[in-house]
């Protein structure tokens, strides 16, 4: 394959770490604005990338990617997967079911494993909180947290800022209302620190029971320095939409039923379903967002999902851009 100027200039961005330093991306709550300007402008050069007729750039050929999802995926693992290929590196998935986690092996042995067998980079998917932290202190290769249980997803708030940007431009001073279970939500932490960090104006919504703890209505304000920086509550979802510029709607997940945190699924939909009356208390054209997977008819309505307005779809064709930019900037860290 013989390298275009524009594949110079990828070459270029994969080789500068004056401005990216960081081995692992494990969470967005310590990311400078630069680092986020300069993962959004990667990102812009990836879309150009892909939006070519053959999207591909040979910038990571002889790297080696390995996905390793100890839960379900559909967006995430595929996305990482097109985005190493698109930059000419090996993809190697591995799920915990198939593999010798089966057998009893331990995360850190696997992991290790992994390592040994070359992995430059290890995009991991766990069900425990902290389990890609801890993972980074015992291995070589760079760490990207693809989601560990409720507490982080970095690239997919980094994919929710790239489609906000895209159509808003600067999102400093738009509101944005996300709506559901928040509690136990990684996208919605994840998204609380990188919009705030953006300078939007958040708003969080939805049950009492579902908001996490130093956010429910009459908590007293925290001094813990990892709490999540300081957004609008509200419990009433018409109130919170009024004039907002984004509506972001979260999968409910129907455990919650049986941890008796909710009512009934139907008195959820009554009170928190994202339709086109409550849209409409929006501003005008604002955009519906949602990171999947979706249950149509509870947290959000079929005709909102397909509106003009839904950006949904887009939001998982970013995510393979995004994916691109995290992978080029972690792959031209040098180490020691
Ligand atoms: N949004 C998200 O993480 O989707 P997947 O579970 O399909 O990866």
């Amino acid at each position: 394959m013989r390298a275009t100027s524009q594949d110079q200039a990828v070459e270029r961005r994969s080789t500068d770490d004056r401005e990216w330093t960081r081995q692992h991306l494990l969470d967005v709550d310590d990311l400078s604005g630069d680092e986020i300007d300069l993962l959004m402008e990667t990102t812009d050069s990836m879309k150009e990338v892909l939006g070519r007729d053959v999207p591909r750039v040979p910038t990571l050929r002889g790297r080696t990617i390995v996905t390793l999802f100890y839960e379900a995926s559909t967006r995430t693992r595929a996305s990482f997967e097109l985005a190493g290929k698109a930059l000419g590196a090996d993809v190697i998935n591995v799920a915990a079911g198939g593999s010798s986690v089966e057998k009893g092996e331990s995360l850190i042995d696997t992991v290790r494993t992994l390592q040994a067998v070359g992995a430059d980079v290890l995009v991991m998917r766990h069900g425990s909180s902290g389990a890609p932290h801890l993972v980074a202190r015992h291995i070589r290769s760079s760490v990207i947290n693809a989601g560990d249980g409720w507490h982080a997803h970095p690239t997919q708030a980094l994919l929710d800022l790239y489609t906000m940007r895209a159509h808003l431009g600067d999102v400093r001073g738009r509101r944005v209302v996300i709506v559901g279970d928040i509690a136990h939500s990684r996208v919605a932490r994840s998204n609380i620190w990188l919009l705030s960090k953006a300078g939007a104006e958040v708003t969080v919504c939805g049950p009492a029971t579902l908001l996490p703890a130093g956010l429910r209505p009459g908590d007293p304000p925290t001094e813990d320095p990892a709490a999540l920086p300081r957004v609008n509550v509200e419990t009433d979802l018409d109130a919170a939409v009024e004039g907002a510029d984004v509506v972001m709607a979260l999968r409910l997940q129907k455990e919650r039923m049986s941890g008796g945190l909710l009512p009934s699924l139907r008195e959820y939909a009554r009170l928190y379903q994202l339709n086109e009356s409550r849209l409409a208390r929006a501003a005008s054209g604002a955009l519906v967002m949602h990171p999947g997977p979706i249950n149509e008819g509870v947290e959000i309505s079929p005709a909102v999902a397909s509106s003009l307005q839904s950006v949904i779809d887009e939001q998982v064709t970013n995510g393979v851009a995004v994916r691109m930019a995290v992978l080029l900037l972690m792959c031209g860290v040098k180490r020691a």
